[in-house]
């Protein structure tokens, strides 16, 4: 991108550039420069009130920076509406899962308006259903499933538009344990297919276990990015960390 300064890199999937927010005289988040590479798996963690949903919320859409921009493949999405960046391929699951609670698991699965014919569509859903072990529960109720398989119908159901990059609000709250390492698996299964992701995640196990790159935020703010090693070793973090929560 000619003309561009240092912080904007054709190759990055995402950036935020001086991305602000504030909620009256909050500032959920203060400023914060990050980046995505195509196909990487990146960590977002900090303490509780942090700013990290807030970004997910200011990238996907949902709420208008007071300041800032956001790119996607070097072109401008700041004050995109949601199904706009949905359609440019960026998928989000959310910290509360939210599948219509009263619909079938297939039927959930048919509200992602693909651009794909009947036919089409009815093999990908059959085919995510089966892959995110849901194929049993098809015709369930979505509000009968447990946390994780409403963590898991919710991801299936971001695939539906086959995304470039997928956003992840804490997909291991509320998961059973012997779900958990099913959820890891499928997530390092679809970013190896090629798709970037972004995870926030409270659960440091999780974390080691999926991601490169790890990016801690303390008070809207980037204070860290790296491995998890070289993030768990800082002091700065790990007082970031243990101060907020
Ligand atoms: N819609 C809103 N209105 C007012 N304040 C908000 C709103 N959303 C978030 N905040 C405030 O912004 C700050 C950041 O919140 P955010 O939900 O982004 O944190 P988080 O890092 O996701 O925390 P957690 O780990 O608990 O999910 C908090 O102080 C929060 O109270
Ligand atoms: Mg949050």
């Amino acid at each position: 991108m000619a003309g561009h300064t240092s912080s904007t890199n054709e190759n990055q999937i995402l950036s935020t550039d001086g991305l602000k927010k504030s909620f009256g005289g909050v500032m959920a988040v203060d400023g914060l420069d990050i980046s995505i590479e195509p196909g990487e798996l990146v960590g977002l963690i900090g303490p509780n009130g942090s700013g990290k949903t807030t970004t997910l919320n200011l990238i996907t859409g949902f709420l208008s920076p007071s300041d800032g921009e956001i790119s996607l493949d070097g072109k401008d999405i700041t004050n995109k509406k949601p199904y706009e960046v949905s359609t440019l391929g960026v998928g989000r699951t959310f910290q509360i899962s939210k599948p219509f609670g009263r619909l079938t698991v297939v039927e959930n699965m048919m509200v992602p308006n693909v651009s794909v014919g009947p036919e089409e569509r009815d093999e990908r859903i059959w085919e995510l259903l089966e892959e995110l072990h849901l194929d049993h529960v098809a015709e369930n109720r979505a509000d009968e499933l447990s946390g994780g398989q409403k963590k898991l119908l919710e991801l299936a159901r971001v695939l539906m538009l086959e995304p470039e990059l997928i956003l992840l609000d804490e997909p291991a709250a509320g998961v059973n344990p012997a779900l958990m390492d099913e959820i890891i698996d499928d997530i390092k299964r679809i970013n190896n297919r090629g798709t970037a992701i972004l995870v926030i995640e409270h659960d440091m196990s999780v974390i080691s276990a999926l991601c490169e790159r790890v990016i801690v935020m303390n008070a809207g703010r980037q204070v860290m990015s790296g491995t998890f090693e070289e993030v768990q070793a800082d002091d700065q973090v790990r007082e970031a960390y243990l101060g907020g929560t």
